[in-house]
């Protein structure tokens, strides 16, 4: 099956249709900047920005940076608060041409990009408790039981010495505070051993931007679980999004 994977993220809105079965791209990712204010209606001509790129007629999977249940966003902690209770299933199919007229499927982009992860990289044929944590502008979190996904986990939320865990330790934040790696790797630590102490996962993927520096930081951690890098990189969430409407692992 060929979808078009939209991923929707705090700078730019990317997308590339994707082969189901292969996890792989079969055109070169389209790219516009993410508009500001990224207010919804300024968003969605993006998604038609990118669907008219491709003159794309037919399934579409999106991701967004927030929680979303049954189309509707729930959470923007890093976007425009005009999007809470907005049905972003309904908005995106108002600027797409699928032929049958089907709505998009919309999902966390974190869980987006675990579920890539799963089907086609570091978490391919794993069974037991999987954990998949993005770390860039937030700490996005996909929690995976025998590659079955609980969707909109919000790990990244969790309180670390009385601030929102994404706060201290997310990627945004090395940049801000200009930490070196093994200071902003203890900061890590401290996330991962609250998180394993929740949920003893058996395996951790490290995704988002940041994980390209894998070997910068992953060697200074100390976890139980097996920890990796993520492996689809930059195109996880496009991936991602597309598999989630193929997919019997992502529950609607
Ligand atoms: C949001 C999550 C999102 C993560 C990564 C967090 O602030 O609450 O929904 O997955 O950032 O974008």
């Amino acid at each position: 099956m060929h979808v078009l994977g939209i991923d929707i993220g705090g700078t730019g809105i990317k997308g590339a249709p994707v082969d189901t079965v292969t996890g792989e791209p079969t055109e070169e990712r389209f790219r516009v900047e993410t508009p500001h204010p990224a207010t919804p209606d300024a968003v969605a001509r993006c998604v038609g920005d990118v669907s008219s790129h491709f003159t794309w007629t037919g399934p579409v999977g999106i991701t967004f940076p927030g929680v979303i249940t049954r189309g509707t966003v729930r959470t923007a902690a890093n976007m425009e608060p005009a999007w809470i209770g907005v049905n972003a299933q309904m908005l995106f199919a108002k600027v797409l041409r699928t032929a049958d007229g089907a709505a998009p499927r919309v999902l966390n982009d974190a869980d987006a990009a675990g579920v890539a992860e799963i089907a086609h990289g570091a978490g391919r044929d794993r069974d037991g408790v999987v954990l998949m944590l993005t770390f860039g502008t937030g700490i996005g979190s996909a929690l995976f039981l025998d590659g079955k996904l609980v969707p909109n986990t919000e790990f990244g939320h969790l309180e670390l010495h009385g601030k929102d865990a994404e706060d201290r330790a997310a990627a945004r934040v090395r940049d801000e505070k200009e930490l070196s790696w093994d200071k902003w790797a203890k900061r890590v630590q401290e996330y991962l051993s609250l998180v394993e102490a929740l949920l003893s996962p058996d395996l951790i993927i490290v995704g988002g931007g940041v994980s390209r520096h894998a070997d910068k930081f992953l060697p200074l951690l100390d976890v139980h679980a097996e920890i990796v890098a993520a492996q689809l990189a930059n195109t996880a969430g496009i991936v991602g999004a597309a598999m989630a409407v193929a997919s019997s692992a992502v529950p609607s």
